[in-house]
């Protein structure tokens, strides 16, 4: 039950209707949050602002934008050229969409350090990683719109991983594209995905991740619960409010990244080729096949993975194994709250072994990342190869090397 609100006017209105100052106390003033967050708990807030900024902008994108194979490539011409301010739209978009990835990057990183995935908050882990592959396929849809050859021919390849699933894969690959080849089909149903209904799910997954995350509070670097310490009034004593205290310091970190990302737009949208790739510029020619097909770099990584598979094992061929691998990579990271066995969450206390294969497995993925990028060649697919072992230790040995590693004792109360 809701306390009765004192206020009266407009504030007391609304409150004796829809819970206005009860949300305000309950996420806002009264939510007691560690006094000791620090950087790396600035990139959920800027996970949300840089989603808004792909929501608002593609909001206006779609009013000048046709989807069609005859107009699409144009109309983005047409937006870059004509329409007033349409340049900044389509360069706070496009900047926007690598921008979201790196900082969902970092977020994810730095649940990998501070074992924020450990219990209880293991809904808000899994919540977080179904919002991670809804903007994978979400970036992947987008990425067909602008009808460029880079747009057209990744589509091509990724919608053909479908074909080798065995048995159904021909018929559930024509299915995925409304064709036999990415077609005008493939467009029309992208578009609708892209600007409808994946923006729905998203949102959806963003009040469920937080929503999550509130029910248990946020972890800390030191990985301590708060709540287990509170003083005489029921307040944690290591927790301050959200509000003024993290909204102020968010601000600041909202700031600083306003800067950078602003300095990219203006300054260097394109990205040295990352952020919109070279083949794009170039309408889609289903007759000229460019030499090098490689997706955005936040796939890379998996590309890598799928890429160095080129042995069957088992009765499956090299194709298919390479999809289930690169499925693989991403499952393992969906179960990583079950894996870890150690009886401490944060990194500060966590014993060498875990220590090291972090290491091992940000070094592997950074490195599957540019081998992605890269043509492939003999040498580089083996060393795919290795980095893909690498990156499946971290998840398969865990189990192991979190209970057998000796850890330090975990203080009582934060340490700053
Ligand atoms: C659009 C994407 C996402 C948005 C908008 C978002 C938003 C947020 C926000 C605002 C917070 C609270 C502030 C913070 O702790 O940084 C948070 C916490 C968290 N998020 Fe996300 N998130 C996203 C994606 C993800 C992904 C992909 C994962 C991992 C699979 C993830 C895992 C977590 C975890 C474990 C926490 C709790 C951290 C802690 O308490 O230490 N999130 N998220």
């Amino acid at each position: 039950m809701a306390a009765p609100e004192k206020s009266g006017g407009l504030l007391g209105w609304l409150d004796a209707r829809f819970p206005v100052s009860r949300l305000w106390r309950d996420h806002l003033a009264n939510y007691y949050v560690p006094k000791n967050l620090n950087i790396w708990y600035i990139f959920g807030s800027l996970a949300v602002l840089v989603l808004v900024n792909q929501l608002l902008t593609g909001i206006w994108l779609t009013m000048s934008y046709r989807p069609s194979p005859e107009e699409a490539f144009a109309s983005i011409e047409h937006i870059m050229r004509d329409v007033e301010w349409g340049w900044l739209i389509r360069y706070l978009h496009t900047t926007g969409a690598s921008a979201l990835f790196i900082v969902v990057y970092l977020h994810m990183f730095k649940g990998l350090l501070y074992g924020s995935y450990k219990a209880p908050r293991e809904l808000v882990w899994v919540f977080g990683m179904a919002l991670y592959l809804m903007l994978m396929a979400e970036a992947f849809m987008g990425y067909l719109l602008p009808w460029g050859q880079m747009s057209y021919w990744g589509a091509q390849v990724i919608t053909s991983f479908f074909s080798a699933v065995p048995g159904i894969g021909p018929g559930l690959a024509e299915w995925v594209r409304g064709d036999y080849v990415v077609s005008g089909a493939t467009l029309n149903r992208f578009f609708a995905l892209h600007v409808i209904a994946l923006p729905l799910v998203i949102l959806g997954l963003v009040v469920l991740h937080i929503v999550a995350l509130h029910e248990v509070g946020s972890n800390n670097p030191d990985g301590i619960e708060i709540n287990a310490l509170k003083d005489d009034a029921g307040k944690p004593v290591d927790g301050i409010p959200f509000h003024p205290y993290y909204t102020v310091k968010d601000l600041v970190g909202v700031a600083i990244f306003l800067f950078v990302f602003c300095g990219v737009v203006f300054y260097f949208p394109e990205g040295g080729g990352f952020f919109i790739e070279q083949p794009n510029f170039a309408p889609a020619d289903p007759l000229n096949t460019p030499d090098h097909i490689a997706p955005v770099w936040y796939f890379t990584p998996f590309y890598a993975i799928l890429r160095g598979v080129n042995f069957s094992l088992l009765g499956l061929d090299a194709r298919f194994l390479g999809v289930v691998f690169m499925g693989g990579a991403i499952a393992a990271l969906f179960v990583l709250p079950w894996l870890d066995r150690s009886p401490v969450r944060s990194m500060r206390y966590k014993g060498w072994m875990s220590k090291l294969m972090l290491a091992v497995f940000i070094v592997s993925f950074v490195a599957l990342g540019v081998l992605g990028v890269l043509p492939s060649t003999p040498v580089r697919t083996r060393l795919a190869q290795l980095f893909t072992v690498l990156y499946f230790a971290y998840f398969l040995l865990m189990p192991l090397y979190t209970r057998l590693e000796k850890t330090r004792p975990v203080p009582k109360r934060v340490t700053g």
